[in-house]
């Protein structure tokens, strides 16, 4: 055996895995048996995509529709993966009805509701939950911290409170996620982003309200530099207010790469490693997650259109479900070797 230089082989050897997952989209799940394939061997860790958002449980006021959920929900469990549950609350993905919703009174009915039968129905089940997503303003420097959205407008800041309180009343042993993005570039507005997420977690704190750690959902901008500092500052925050960090919704948006795939390939997975290297230095995540596994299925092509017509290559593994430098990366966590 070649012999390793003495120092380096122990100490990475003594390194713990990190739980490494995916998100997974309903119609590929459904229509493409690679895509299981991929979801299974690649996995420790699995998300419903779409399926826990309001727009897919709710779409009908009078009655929750579990279906897409529980079928994803089932597979990780046959596979023994760990579940994360996103998201009991978001601006986003909204039936008509929430958003004709007029009265502080309605609102909260109906978010505690769908928080304590979602959450009742899981319990035990999806270990991890995406409480609040994306509740931090884009650019909190213009106009306060808080991002316009029907809760917001219906029940001020209370709407994050509210949303962590009934989930832990209902499920007591969940561990609760406030999930966000745009928390790793060195501009004025994600540093901002970071302070906000942080007072926001020390106002819970303070007022006795679980909450256990945040979610980075890390979609990668290649052409944008990773503010390393900031990052690991943000990471040592975190831990003095006692919280875990994961990596939730990792992806790279490559609309203004040049074309050519194999230069893709390696920046993305360079953009990936910076980003991991950085966060792993100071903290370990509780899980890395990427939103998707192939660049068959992602939502970075349609959000983020090229100007030529090449396809969009944010994810580990190609439209071919061959492995790309990214997973390679990634599998160096998931072994404890990263
Ligand atoms: C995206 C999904 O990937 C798409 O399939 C869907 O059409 C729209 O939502 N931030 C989030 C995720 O928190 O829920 C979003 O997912 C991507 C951005």
């Amino acid at each position: 055996m070649v012999a390793l230089a003495a120092g380096i082989a122990p100490a990475r050897a003594a390194r713990r895995p990190i739980p490494v997952g995916s998100a997974a989209e309903i119609g590929a799940f459904r229509g493409d048996a690679r895509y299981r394939a991929a979801l299974k061997r690649y996995c420790d860790v699995v998300v419903p995509m779409n399926d826990l958002k309001w727009q897919a449980l709710r779409h009908e006021r009078a009655r929750f529709d579990f279906s897409g959920a529980d079928e994803i929900v089932a597979f990780a469990e046959a596979n023994g993966q760990a579940l994360r549950g996103h998201t009991l609350l978001w601006g986003e993905a909204l039936p008509p009805w929430v958003k004709e919703m007029t009265t502080r009174a309605e609102a909260e009915r109906e978010l505690v509701n769908h928080i304590e039968v979602v959450v009742d129905r899981y319990k035990g089940r999806i270990a991890t939950w995406d409480v609040v997503n994306e509740v931090i303003r884009y650019d909190p420097t213009e106009g306060g911290p808080w991002r316009d959205t029907i809760w917001q407008r219906l029940l001020g800041p209370e709407h994050v409170e509210i949303a962590f309180r009934t989930a832990a009343r209902t499920d007591p042993k969940a561990r609760l996620v406030l999930n966000d993005f745009h928390f790793e570039e060195p501009e004025p507005g994600a540093v901002a982003r970071r302070k906000v997420a942080l007072d926001i977690c020390r106002r819970l704190k303070d007022k006795g309200i679980p909450i256990h750690g945040l979610g980075m959902q890390a979609h990668l901008y290649a052409e944008k530099a990773i503010d390393v500092d900031g990052l690991q500052r943000f990471m040592r925050d975190l831990d003095g207010l006692g919280l875990d960090v994961e990596i939730t919704e990792l992806d790279v948006i490559d609309w203004k790469m040049p074309a050519d795939a194999a230069l893709r390939d390696r920046h993305a997975a360079a953009r990936v490693s910076t980003f991991l290297d950085a966060i792993v230095a100071a903290k370990r995540p509780r899980a890395i997650v990427t939103w998707g596994l192939s660049d068959r299925y992602s939502w970075v092509g349609e959000t983020f259109p090229r100007k030529d017509d090449a396809k969009a290559r944010p994810l580990p593994l190609d439209a071919d479900y061959r492995p790309k430098p990214m997973l390679a990366v990634l599998e160096r966590y998931r072994r404890g070797t990263g």
